[in-house]
């Protein structure tokens, strides 16, 4: 593949994942994951692996001060690009494997869709609980167990889903099938092993496509 057709096709990836961005459906997990994850008011928070940074733009009208970072600077592009508001969160290339934020420096740190995408999601969540400060909360949305491409088109079939929403959905499926699934045991084990206690977790989107997880950073690690 030349740079040029590698270029285009993540201008693509950027560009349909603004779409999936911009449905109704999709909007409203983000904003159920950000009440699910209970950050206190007016904290710092990293969103990694932003995308074109729906959840971000949402955190920061709630008032928080945000951070995105996203390995792709397509993405990075297309947040800075979607993010006009007066208060607006600050978007940088990074890599969740290896933040450059100092130890302690967030008081949330939040992964949506993304961790069911590394290889070794333990080192990305590692990350994420050294950038959060004691007592912290450290959050991720992934595909839960039940998610597949079948699961996927049932539910679009059930909601009556097309276009961008319905194909979103059971490429997700798709992705969940080809990298990883969490169970709410599964993620439980990860965050105890990254250093979280007071695990919490939720089964969203119809029968459960999704698991909400969350927990906070303890004193020592
Ligand atoms: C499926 S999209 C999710 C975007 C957004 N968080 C959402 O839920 O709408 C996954 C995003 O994670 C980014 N990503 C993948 N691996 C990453 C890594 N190692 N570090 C940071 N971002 C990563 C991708 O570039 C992409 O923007």
């Amino acid at each position: 593949m030349t740079p040029n057709a590698l270029n285009d096709q993540r201008s693509t990836f950027a560009d349909y994942f603004s779409q999936v961005q911009a449905t109704p459906g999709w909007d409203a997990i983000l904003q159920s994951f950000a009440r699910f994850a209970s950050i206190p008011p007016a904290s710092r928070v990293l969103d990694v692996g932003c995308g074109p940074g729906s959840l971000a733009r949402t955190l920061v009208r709630a008032g928080h001060t945000v951070v995105g970072i996203d390995s792709d600077p397509l993405m990075i592009d297309r947040a800075q690009y979607l993010a006009q508001e007066e208060r607006r969160p600050e978007f940088e290339l990074g890599d969740v494997r290896h933040l450059r934020f100092a130890d302690s420096s967030f008081d949330a740190a939040l992964a949506t869709n993304v961790l069911f995408l590394v290889p070794d999601p333990l080192v990305g969540l590692r990350e994420m609980v050294r950038v959060a400060r004691p007592g912290g909360m450290v959050a991720m949305l992934n595909p839960s167990s039940k998610m597949s491409v079948a699961a996927a088109e049932a539910h679009a079939a059930e909601r009556g889903l097309d276009g961008v929403a319905r194909v979103s959905l059971v490429n997700w499926g798709r992705a969940a099938e080809a990298n990883r699934r969490f169970s709410a045991d599964e993620a439980r084990t990860l965050f105890s092993a990254a250093g979280l206690a007071q695990f919490e977790s939720a089964e969203k989107i119809g029968p459960g496509l999704a698991l909400f997880v969350r927990g906070v950073r303890g004193e020592e690690r």
